[in-house]
């Protein structure tokens, strides 16, 4: 029989808090209720003590997440932080406690400034401060691979008998190779005593292109959780792709002999979710998900297909939720309609968002023959999911050509009260931008800008992004419209909105080394 491997998804964690991936807590429970029904066995939700709104979605997310689903929150070892894990995590129909802290030399010294010694004990007080409050503790050796072999087999035996019930091996920065990564966990199996009374997990970060097969590895050496994030995303290079790993393990059952109880159908739903939240897109290669996953350009190919499936194709577009047509919805479209399609993409609406979401529906019929999927989740994002605005655009004029100056005019409304402002530039979408910076009185620096039609024909909807740095923060905004000017307006206003809206910035200090 196939053993379980449990999929520990760090998506609104790791995965979040690399640069331009940041979600509100509303955005956290959309995405983690998603995840329920992708049906992964852990939700990492956050880091409480890093900052308010990670402490409030971890909350959020406890008290709303059931079905079995372990909740996790991440933790240093100090007494404060386990504490405030604990105070997010307590309503968790199943809560663990994830505690961390550095063992490798280079980071014990530069990093922590603390001995083996004072480490080995920090860890332990942490495990034993956690088994307080649950029976569900995880620990992890941050930088395990960098870390000596002798010395991490003494922290993870102390941190067995100090009551951890799992044991992370995190390859932090992504240095191991496949075989040094799968030697390591073969070494812990064969010299920590007790080691078969806790679940092993591999956690692999992406810099060398290795995270999934370095997992994949730690498998076959009895690792038996996987951590990895929707999209493979994370800090700097990413963390292993949930995606790679499910349908490896499925597609490849023979060799691994393991199995997970992921939903596989939900994955392409999932991974478009986490794209409409974020705006970030996925790059068009990207195995499983991505645009060209499964479609098949060269002839030779084509004819294969047509002749028989399985010449090019090794696992179906079905089982990872690829829909079959992708035009959906017109003019005669009613609400019912709108609600089903929206739920097949991985989005429940309730009443009053679903009200929102279909006069915008209604009102883009009106400017467009066909909606597609990709209509829709824009306008979930935008009217649905997006950030609180503090400043609506009201109103926007310009003028640009051939000899002239690009100049707007653009009307902003905050509360109650509407400010104007003109501005001129390079081209209308500077000029709108710095119309807009005098009205809010943030100059950000415009680090990237981007547009693409969201579908295909004439009359299809504008996507623009942009990404920019505020006080060392990168925020990414975007915004849609058939016209690309109030497109780029929007966009940028949806980033300058989100830093506006973030009520306290995340503690650096807590953030570092993870
Ligand atoms: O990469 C890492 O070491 C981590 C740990 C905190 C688990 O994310
Ligand atoms: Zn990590």
């Amino acid at each position: 029989m196939a053993t379980r491997i449990l999929i520990f998804d760090t998506t609104l964690r790791d995965g979040e808090q690399s640069p331009g991936y940041s979600m509100n807590t509303r955005e956290k429970l959309e995405l983690a209720r998603q995840l329920a029904r992708l049906r992964v066995d852990v939700i990492e939700a956050g880091f409480p003590i890093a900052s308010p709104d990670d402490f409030e979605a971890v909350k959020v997310v406890s008290q709303n997440i059931r079905e079995g689903i372990t909740v996790a929150g991440l933790c240093r070892t100090r007494d404060q932080d386990i504490d405030r894990a604990w105070e997010a995590l307590q309503h968790a129909e199943r809560p663990r406690i994830h505690t961390f802290i550095a063992t490798s030399d280079i980071h014990m010294q530069y990093k922590l400034k603390m001995s083996r010694e004072e480490v080995m004990e920090a860890a332990v007080r942490a495990v034993r401060r956690a088994r307080g409050y649950t029976d569900d503790v995880e620990f992890s050796c941050e930088d395990a691979c960098r870390t000596d072999p002798d010395f991490l087999c003494q922290m993870v035996d102390a941190a067995i008998k100090a009551g951890a019930t799992t044991i992370n091996i995190p390859d932090t920065v992504g240095y191991a190779m496949p075989w040094e990564y799968g030697e390591r966990i073969c070494t812990l199996m064969k010299r920590v005593p007790n080691i078969d009374t806790v679940i092993v997990s591999a956690h692999c970060h992406n810099d060398l292109g290795l995270a999934v097969s370095n997992s994949l590895e730690g498998i076959r050496q009895g690792v038996r959780q996987v951590e990895c994030t929707i999209n493979g995303i994370g800090e700097r290079a990413g963390n292993a792709s949930l995606e790679e790993i499910v349908m490896t393990i499925r597609t490849r059952r023979d060799l691994l002999n393991v199995e997970t109880g992921v939903n596989t159908e939900e994955i392409y739903k999932t991974s478009k979710l986490l794209t409409t939240i974020t705006g970030v897109p996925v790059q068009p290669n990207k195995a499983i998900v991505g645009a060209n996953a499964f479609a098949h350009e060269a002839g030779i190919h084509q004819h294969g297909m047509l002749s028989h499936a399985l010449t090019y194709e090794i696992m179906t577009p079905q089982s990872v939720g690829v829909p079959q047509s992708r035009l959906v919805l017109g003019k005669h479209s009613g609400r019912h309609a709108l609600k089903k399609r929206l739920q097949d993409l991985g989005v429940d609406l309730n009443e009053e968002d679903l009200n929102r979401a279909f006069v915008r529906f209604k009102e883009l019929c009106d400017k467009k023959k066909e909606v597609f999927d990709d209509d829709l989740l824009a306008i979930v994002e935008e009217q649905v999911l997006a950030t609180p605005e503090t400043y609506v655009l009201e109103h926007l004029q310009f003028a640009s050509g051939t000899n002239m100056i690009p100049t707007a005019t653009i009307r902003l409304k905050k509360q109650d009260e509407i400010f104007q402002e003109s501005g001129w530039g390079d081209g209308p979408v500077d000029a709108t931008f710095k119309a807009i910076d005098q009205i809010t009185g943030i100059h950000p620096r415009l680090k990237d800008y981007s547009i693409r039609a969201v579908t295909s024909g004439k009359d299809a909807l504008g996507e623009v992004m942009v990404s920019i740095e505020v006080d060392g923060q990168t925020v990414i905004g975007r915004g849609t419209s058939t016209d690309v000017i109030e497109a780029s307006a929007k966009a940028y206003l949806n980033a300058i909105n989100r830093v506006v809206g973030r009520q306290a910035p995340p503690a650096k200090e807590v953030r570092q080394g993870v």
